[in-house]
C-alpha cells in the first residue's frame, strides 16, 4: 500500500502536470515577462468554518438565509427576482466564489474582523452594510435594499459567522484577489481576445452576455460585459483585480493551485474584457485623495502624469516608481 506521503506527492505530481498540460506545454508562468515577482503569501491559510454546524436555531436560520441570498441573488433581487428587482441579474457568488469561501477569490474572510473600515475609495468608514450597498450598487450595476431589512442583515450575519475565525489585525493569505506581477508592456486586448474565443466564449459567450438559466430568473454562465454585467465603478474594473480573479479562478475549475492561465494570459484577456462596453457610473466622487488613488483605477485626475489609457491597461512599473 502506498504511503500518505508518496499519495500525496503523486497527487501534486499529477496536478502539476495537468496544469502544465493545458497551458500548451508551458509552465504557467514565464519570469522573463515580468519586472516584480508576486509578493509572498506566507500568512496563515484560512478556511471557512463548516457550514454543517452553522445551529438550528433563529440566529442559524438568519445566517443560511444570508448563504443562500449571497449565492442566488438573482433569484431575490434580479430583474425577475422574487422580492424585488433591483440588481443586473449577478449573483455575489459569480465573484465571492463558493460563497465567499475560497482564497484568492474575494473571500470574506477579514470582513466581519475588519469592519467598519475606512473605506479609501468613499474617504469613510464604512460598515459592512455600506460594503454590500457598494456591491448591489457597482457589482451588481443596481440598487442595495433596505441595509436594515431581514436580506442585509441576514447577508451580514453570514459574513460574521464566515469571518467568526480571524481577529482584527490577522494577516491571512489569500484574501481579495492575487496580485500579479506587472508587465513590462501595457496588457493587450487584441491578444486577450484571442484567449477569450479559446478558453471563455463557450461559456460566457461571444458577446460575453452569458448564459440566462432556463427559468430567466438567474445566469448559468454569467455575464462579462454589456448592459448586464458589472458597471465601470466596480472593483473588477480595475485590470489588476480582474486579472489575479480570471488568473486563479478561470476558466471555471482551475484555482490558485492549479491556474490554466500564465500570468501574461490573465492580464491580456482582463484588458479585452474591461475594452468592451459595460454600464457607466457616476464615480468622480471616487478617490478623492488621490495620494490613495490605485494605479489601475481608470478615471483621472491622477497625482502623477500618466494618461488614463496607461492607468487603464499599463505598463505599470514606471508609475510606481514615480509614486
Ligand atoms: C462582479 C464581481 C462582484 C460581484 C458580483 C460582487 N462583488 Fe463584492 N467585491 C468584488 C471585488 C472585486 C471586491 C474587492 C475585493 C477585496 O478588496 O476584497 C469586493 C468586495 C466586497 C466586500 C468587501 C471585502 C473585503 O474584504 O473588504 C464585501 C463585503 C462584498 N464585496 C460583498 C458583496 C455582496 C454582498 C455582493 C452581492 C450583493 C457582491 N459583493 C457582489 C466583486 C464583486
Ligand atoms: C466552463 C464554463 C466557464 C468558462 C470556460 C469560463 N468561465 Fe468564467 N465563470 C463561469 C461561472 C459558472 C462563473 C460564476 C461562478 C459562480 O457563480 O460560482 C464565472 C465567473 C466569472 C467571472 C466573475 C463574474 C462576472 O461575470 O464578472 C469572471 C470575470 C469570469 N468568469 C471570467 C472568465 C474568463 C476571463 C474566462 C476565460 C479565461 C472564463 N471566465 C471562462 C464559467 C466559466
Amino acid at each position: 500500500m502506498l504511503s500518505r506521503y508518496t499519495t500525496l506527492l503523486l497527487i501534486t505530481g499529477i496536478f502539476t502536470l495537468l496544469a502544465i498540460a493545458c497551458n500548451n506545454g508551458k509552465p504557467a508562468t514565464d519570469k522573463t515577462q515580468y519586472v516584480s515577482k508576486p509578493a509572498k503569501v506566507s500568512a496563515q491559510t484560512w478556511s471557512a468554518p463548516d457550514s454543517n454546524a452553522i445551529h438550528n436555531d433563529k440566529s442559524g436560520d438568519m445566517i443560511r438565509y444570508g448563504k443562500e441570498l449571497l449565492a442566488h441573488t438573482a433569484e431575490y433581487f434580479g430583474p425577475n427576482g422574487t422580492i424585488a428587482h433591483l440588481s443586473n441579474g449577478m449573483n455575489c457568488q459569480n465573484c465571492h466564489l463558493e460563497g465567499g469561501s475560497r482564497l484568492f477569490a474575494n473571500n470574506y474572510s477579514v470582513v466581519a474582523a475588519s469592519y467598519p473600515k475606512l473605506s479609501f475609495r468613499s474617504g469613510k468608514m464604512q460598515p459592512i452594510s455600506q460594503r454590500i450597498t457598494d456591491c448591489f450598487n457597482r457589482s451588481l450595476a443596481g440598487k442595495a435594499p433596505d441595509t436594515n431589512g431581514r436580506e442585509v442583515q441576514a447577508m451580514i450575519a453570514y459574513i460574521k459567522w464566515i469571518g467568526q475565525g480571524v481577529k482584527k489585525g490577522e494577516k491571512i493569505k489569500g484574501t481579495a484577489s492575487e496580485k500579479l506581477p506587472f508587465l513590462t508592456v501595457a496588457a493587450d486586448p487584441v491578444k486577450g481576445q484571442v484567449i477569450y474565443m479559446a478558453k471563455c466564449k463557450v461559456c460566457h459567450g461571444v458577446n460575453g452576455e452569458g448564459l440566462p438559466a432556463v427559468d430567466k430568473r438567474a445566469y448559468t454562465y454569467p455575464p462579462l460585459w454589456g448592459p448586464n454585467s458589472y458597471n465601470d465603478g466596480a472593483g473588477m474594473y480595475r485590470i489588476g483585480n480582474l486579472a489575479g480573479f480570471v488568473k486563479n479562478n478561470m476558466p471555471f475549475g482551475a484555482t490558485y493551485k492549479s491556474p490554466q492561465l500564465s500570468n501574461e494570459e490573465a492580464w491580456n484577456v482582463a484588458a479585452f474584457i474591461n475594452s468592451q462596453p459595460r454600464p457607466h457610473y457616476d464615480q468622480h466622487k471616487d478617490w478623492n485623495d488621490l495620494k490613495n488613488k490605485p494605479i489601475d483605477f481608470p478615471f483621472g485626475p491622477y497625482a502623477d502624469g500618466f494618461s488614463e489609457k496607461q492607468h487603464k491597461y499599463g505598463p505599470f512599473g514606471p508609475m510606481k516608481k514615480k509614486v
